[in-house]
This record gives structure tokens, sequence and C-alpha cells, in this order.
């Protein structure tokens, strides 16, 4: 299966270092995305099936017992990710995994009989809790991880929520699946971030990102050699929120230093309890206005937990006002809420997937009518401390 590519929105002056790649994250795309669960699960068939039938010539035998407990092991290790966990059970892999269970016994081998006990039970947990969450039709329709591609070949793999497929788990925010999928103002914002990160802006900041959605934003900013010294991304559903911490886990990034959390703009009192002083040099946001009422709440988290006096900036990009309800509303909401608000009008990326409007579609950005982006750049310079 190809990995859907997201072009590189290039930076001006191109000066940003190349990140470390991960191994383990480009291993677990490997599995995940080209195909290679299934060849993993091919060939412990074929491995077992090759020591089964030699059961009669004990050091053949053991060869294939031998290649059989590393395939087995690359597929323990895979099943520590909850997709690939899943992808293998649709494999038949826990079928599998108690037909080698009765054969271990009779190899008499407990290695192999641990690695197939570990498998079957981490297999069994990912696919019932599965069951319990989609109808069976909906199966197919899991979000693939994708890979958005950023300046200076910096690469952040994304998964895209996947649906619950029920109506009550939304509660009272009909929009809740606006935060399902990557934005094209998170594109323009993570650049910046590279940028900022790359000139060390970021080193020994709190950085908080608001209505992550995937988190492309934060995951750019928390960056473990950018030396952020906390990075939180939120959003106020914990559906978006569990994805958020896969997506963290995905790209590798340290926790606690990166993490996710609840924050529901309209319930800010249920957020960050015991930190309501420990407050933010930098809060992050990209699209993250659907309404004009977005704009006075966000306005109202800004206050609340921008270091105050001038120590704390905010980076908020939106699409522009002639293509996104609400967003004229966003500089008098700053304004009005006591904060310093400058605009840069900036362009629509360059990216390449085509920006089908309304588009659902995984792996896509979404830009819907957007033709340009504005990044407000907000403090809270000459806003009084609140007391
Ligand atoms: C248009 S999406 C943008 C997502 C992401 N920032 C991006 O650019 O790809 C708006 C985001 O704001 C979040 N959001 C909307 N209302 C919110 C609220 N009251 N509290 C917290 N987040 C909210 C949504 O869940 C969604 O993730």
């Amino acid at each position: 299966m190809a990995v859907p590519r997201l072009e590189a929105y290039r930076s001006q002056d191109g000066n940003l270092a190349a990140p470390q790649a991960s191994a383990g994250v480009h291993q677990l795309l490997d599995l995940r995305l080209e195909g290679g669960l299934e060849d993993l699960v091919g060939e412990v068939k074929t491995l077992a099936a090759a020591a089964e039938k030699h059961k009669d010539e004990p050091e053949e035998q053991q060869k294939h017992i031998e290649a059989l407990l590393e395939a087995l092991t690359k597929i323990v290790d895979a099943s520590a990710d909850e997709d690939c966990a899943e992808e293998i059970g649709f494999l038949g892999g826990h079928a599998l995994a108690t037909r080698l269970l009765e054969r271990c016994a009779m190899w008499d081998d407990c290695r192999a009989v641990d690695l197939v006990a570990d498998w079957t039970s981490v297999t069994l947990t990912t696919l019932g809790k599965l069951m319990r969450e989609a109808p069976v039709g909906a199966l197919d329709d899991r979000p693939r991880p994708f890979v958005v591609h950023l300046a200076n070949d910096t690469e952040v793999i994304l998964r895209e929520v996947r649906d619950d497929h029920s109506e009550a788990a939304h509660g009272d925010k009909a929009n809740v699946r606006v935060g399902y999928k990557l934005w094209g103002g998170a594109v323009v914002l993570a650049t910046a971030l590279l940028e900022m990160g790359a000139k060390g802006s970021l080193e020994g900041k709190r950085v908080l990102e608001l209505g992550a959605g995937l988190g492309l934003c934060g995951l750019a900013a928390g960056r473990s050699d950018f030396g952020a010294a906390a990075v939180v991304l939120t959003d106020f559903h914990p559906r978006i929120v569990s994805n958020l911490a896969y997506n963290i886990a995905v790209n590798d990034l340290e926790t606690p230093r990166c993490s996710a959390q609840v924050l529901d703009w309209e319930d800010l009192d249920a957020a960050f309890e015991d930190e309501v002083d420990d407050k933010f040099d930098l809060i992050i946001g990209s699209d993250i206005v659907c309404q004009a009422l977005d704009c006075e709440l966000v306005g109202r988290v800004l206050t609340r937990l921008l270091r105050p006096n001038g120590a704390g900036v905010a980076l908020v990009t939106l699409g522009s006002a002639d293509s996104r309800f609400g967003v004229e509303a966003f500089a008098p909401a700053m304004k009005a809420a006591g904060l310093e608000c400058r605009e840069t009008i900036l362009p629509v990326p360059d990216v390449c997937l085509p920006a089908s409007e309304g588009s659902q579609a995984r792996g896509e950005v979404f830009l819907g009518t957007a033709r340009a982006y504005v990044s407000f750049e907000i403090t809270t310079a000459t806003r009084l401390e609140a007391s």
C-alpha cells in the first residue's frame, strides 16, 4: 500500500537541520503500511509448517524453530503498537497463535510458548476493545498513519482519529469530527515552529497547543533537539486526546515532557487544576476558529494561561476570514480580552494532495476554500496582570 505523502511546505531560508529519524518509528511504519505485517504473519505460518514437517529430524526442526522464534519476537514487538496488534488480529493472527500454542507444547520449547502466549494476549485484548467500540461493518474504516513532510526533510507521523460510530460519545459537541483530520493552518504553523526551534527559540519553554486535532504543531515543537521544557497537546474530546497520545508515542517524543491532555475552552476549571499558576511561555493553535464564539473562548484561555506582562506569546494561524466562519472576530476578541495582537498574511501552503472541499478523506490536508492564512501573534504586553 502506498504511503500517502504530503509535499513539503518549504521555508524560505531553508536553514533547518534534519531531525534524527528514529529507526523504531520507521520500522513500525514499514510494517504497518508496506504490507510488512502480512509478510510477518505469513513467515510465521511457513516456519511453523516447516518445523512440523521435520518433526522426525530434530536438528532440522530446531533450525526452523529458531527462525520461528525470531519472527515471533518481531510480532510481539509490533503488537505493542495498538494499530499493529489490531492488523495482526485481522490477518488471522490470533487463530494462528492458538494453533501454535499446541505445537509449541509438543516441541517442548518454553521460549516459543512464552512468546506465543504474549502475542495471543495482546492481540485478543486489542481486538476485544475494537469489537466493543465499532460495529462489524465499520472495521475496514480504520484510520492509517501517514507521513507529513515538512521543511528540510522533517517528517511527522500522524494517525487520524477513529470514528466511534456512536452518537452518544459525541456529547453535545456536534462538530467533534473537525478534529479528526489535518487542517492547512497546522502545516503553516508547524513550519514556523520548526524555524523557531532551529533558532533555539523554544529552548526551556513551556508550550501549550489548543485544539490540537492530530497535533502536528505540538509534535513539531516537541522535537527533543529543540529543548522545550514541556509541550502539552490539548483538545476537548477524550477520543482526540488519546489519539494525540498515540501520535506522541509513534513519533518517539519523550514523555512526560510531551503529553496530551483534555482542555475544553468552555470548561477551563477542569483543566490544569493543580497548575493554574504554572502558566505557559508559548501557546499555539492552528485553525482553531470555526465560529465567532471560539474567538471569545480562546481569548479567555490565553488570558488565563499565558505568562503575564509580555512574557508569554501565543501564535494562532487561521484560514483567512473570507474562507472561514468567525475569523473576522478574532482580532477584536483578543483586544476585548486585553491582549495585544499582530497579524501576518501567509499564502496557502504548497501541499500536493488535492484539497477536496469538504473532504473527510484520510491523510489529506483540509484546506477547504482557504486562499490564505493569517498568523496572529498575541501577547499580554499591555494587559495589567490578572490578580
Ligand atoms: C478545525 S480543527 C483544527 C485542528 C488542528 N489544530 C489542525 O489545524 O489540524 C479545530 C480543533 O479545535 C478543537 N476545539 C473546538 N472547540 C473546542 C473547545 N471548546 N475546546 C477545545 N478544543 C476545541 C476541535 O476539537 C478541533 O480539534
